[in-house]
């Protein structure tokens, strides 16, 4: 029975220290779109401009987060779009397109990468 008790005051405990899953999908705030790869790197596109903010690995910030990173001077003005997509929908494709430049930014599940071209 004590050890019933015990177990039962344990409990929530382990539920605290338990490490979370990540989920691989994206999710928007305003025009920042934010990539969980589920494999420890978690990037923001803005959507707005195509530049990466941010690219967290394992929770540390891993990127400059005043000039942001992009091709050559960046984009401009971009328009973008995402789909899930591929073999067991296990990609997202980030597209941002200007008049005159595509550029692509691939996740793939559980890999801590970002794919990219143009
Ligand atoms: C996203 O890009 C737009 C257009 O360049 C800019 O006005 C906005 O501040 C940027 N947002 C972030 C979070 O960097």
């Amino acid at each position: 029975m004590l050890l019933n008790k015990a177990l039962a005051a344990l409990l929530p405990l382990v539920a605290l220290v338990a490490p979370t899953f990540a989920a691989f999908g994206l999710t928007t705030s305003g025009s920042s779109w934010t990539v969980d790869t589920a494999g420890g790197l978690v990037f923001t596109i803005n959507s707005s401009n195509g530049d990466i903010t941010s690219m967290k690995f394992n929770g540390i910030e891993a990127q400059d987060s005043s000039k942001f990173s992009q091709i050559s001077s960046g984009l401009g003005s971009a328009s973008c779009t995402n789909v899930r997509t591929g073999n067991s929908d296990n990609y997202i494709l980030i597209t941002c397109k200007t008049s005159t430049l595509t550029q692509y930014y691939v996740a793939q599940y559980k890999t801590p990468a970002i794919h990219m071209a143009t």
